[in-house]
């Protein structure tokens, strides 16, 4: 075992997990592959707060030297994961952007995955891109290596928020980007929104957004609160009184607007912020599912990995090292009830879903007994904030989930606690 936090060399990790596992059997993977390029850096991103300006509005000559790193990572442990028995089952590739890559990079990129893991049971290949980063053509070459799911950051649709907020497209070339994704048949789409983004005058309709949005008849819609996190410059400017942010009841109004106009018109939530139309069959889309499924691979950098019971992270603060050793994870630590605050986190993206804690897949995932984590103190006073925050909880033989009326009221009370008091619960 290595000792908590200390980076293994690549051969001794996988060693290590190759043990964990025992004998090959056929195991389910989850790859996403980080690509940290953007047109703007926006006021309100915390995806891409650690890589400065310069090396994200990189040009071809600048991503060079980081899509060689992440070829050579991807090469390099694609094989080892593939005797392990993993095949991969969805796979996503967000940042940062990934369509600043031409359409050349992307092949560059998708070839060393053909070549390194056994893709043939992929049933999900989804793309991040942003309205100003997709044309026409870009899109056809996009459909023709095979991504089948795009996600379209739209953020807001009026004018002054996007101004505010650092965003290089317009409400026009936001909507003409979802219009080409309709004509162009893609097989599904998302919409990213924020609701409750701080402006200097007042809410902005975040309802007016969705009914802008809608006409475009997305199957799946994201819609998440604002999380003023710190290195942004919305978060300075709100620390600077130059920017209101929303108070929680607000911000709880806003979210509870936009989902009853999204129940109205035929969407559900099956976790929080994440809406899908009635008639798509979850069972067929990948994107469903991620939380305690199974283990998963992240390349690049400001990626996380779970595997054998393992959490490898690669920060994006490390990006120059990347470069150099991209085989060597920042951070690597296996699953403790000793060190329960991964295993929080972890189980705080879980409690954000329909289906909660699964206490089966927990274990599979982690090695460890629900039941036990729930036994520690760090455990039951997180759990305990959490009620305070609002949340109910439901347990029964199979699993441990929210009430599901009270999720969105527990995760905006607790963002804002979390935001002045720097904890965090799950993912975003
Ligand atoms: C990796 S980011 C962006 C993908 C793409 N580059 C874009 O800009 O559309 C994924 C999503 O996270 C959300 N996001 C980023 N920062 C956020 C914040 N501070 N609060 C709430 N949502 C945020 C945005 O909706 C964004 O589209
Ligand atoms: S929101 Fe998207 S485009 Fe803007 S900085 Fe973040 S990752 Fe880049």
């Amino acid at each position: 075992m290595i000792p908590s936090g200390v980076v293994a060399s690549p051969a001794e990790l996988m060693a290590i997990i190759a043990d964990e596992l025992g004998p090959p059997v056929e195991r389910p993977l989850e790859i996403y592959v980080q690509i940290p390029f953007c047109a703007t850096k926006c006021h309100f991103c915390d995806w891409v707060t650690d890589i400065p300006v310069p090396r994200l509005r990189a040009g071809a000559d600048g991503r060079r030297p980081y899509l060689t790193a992440l070829v050579d990572q991807i090469r390099y442990y694609g094989p080892l994961l593939t005797r392990l028995g993993y095949r991969p089952h969805v796979m996503y590739w967000g940042g940062g952007t990934p369509t600043r890559l031409d359409p050349a990079e992307m092949r560059f990129v998708r070839e060393a995955l053909d070549e390194s893991l056994d893709l043939s049971g992929l049933v999900q290949w989804s793309m991040e891109t942003t309205p100003n980063d997709l044309s026409p053509g870009k899109l056809d070459a996009m459909l023709e290596l095979g991504v089948d799911r795009i996600s379209v950051g739209v953020q807001s649709l009026a004018a002054s928020q996007l101004r505010r907020a650092g965003r290089g497209h317009t409400r026009e070339q936001a909507l003409a980007a979802l219009e080409l994704l309709r004509d162009r048949g893609v097989p599904t789409f998302n919409v990213d929104l924020i609701s409750s983004f701080p402006t200097d005058s007042g809410p902005v309709d975040l309802l007016d957004t969705l009914r802008g949005v809608l006409p475009h008849d997305p199957p799946h819609i994201s819609v998440y609160p604002y999380r003023a996190t710190p290195q942004t410059v919305m978060a300075m400017q709100l620390d600077r009184e130059v920017l209101r942010a929303w108070d929680v009841p607000g911000m709880i109004d806003a979210y509870e607007r936009a989902m009853a106009l999204l129940s109205d018109v035929g969407y559900h939530e099956y976790c929080h912020g994440y809406w899908v139309r009635d008639s798509v069959d979850e069972d067929a889309d990948g994107n469903y599912k991620y939380d305690l499924v199974g283990d998963k691979i992240g390349f690049g950098v400001g990626t996380e990995s779970i595997l054998g019971h393992h959490l490898l992270l690669n920060d994006n603060a490390r990006y120059v090292e990347y470069l150099r050793e991209p085989r060597a994870f920042s951070f690597v630590q296996r699953f403790s009830l000793e060190r329960p605050q991964r295993l929080t986190a972890l189980v705080g993206g879980a409690l954000m879903t329909r289906d909660g804690v699964h206490y089966e897949r927990f274990e599979r995932l982690t090695g460890l007994r629900f039941e036990q984590l729930r036994q520690t103190p760090h455990f039951a006073s997180w759990l305990a904030l959490l009620q305070e925050c609002g949340g109910r909880f439901v347990a029964d033989a199979e699993s441990f989930r929210m009430d599901r009326s009270v999720i969105h009221r527990a995760y905006i009370t607790h963002l804002a606690y979390t935001m002045t008091h720097g904890l965090a619960l799950g993912r975003g």
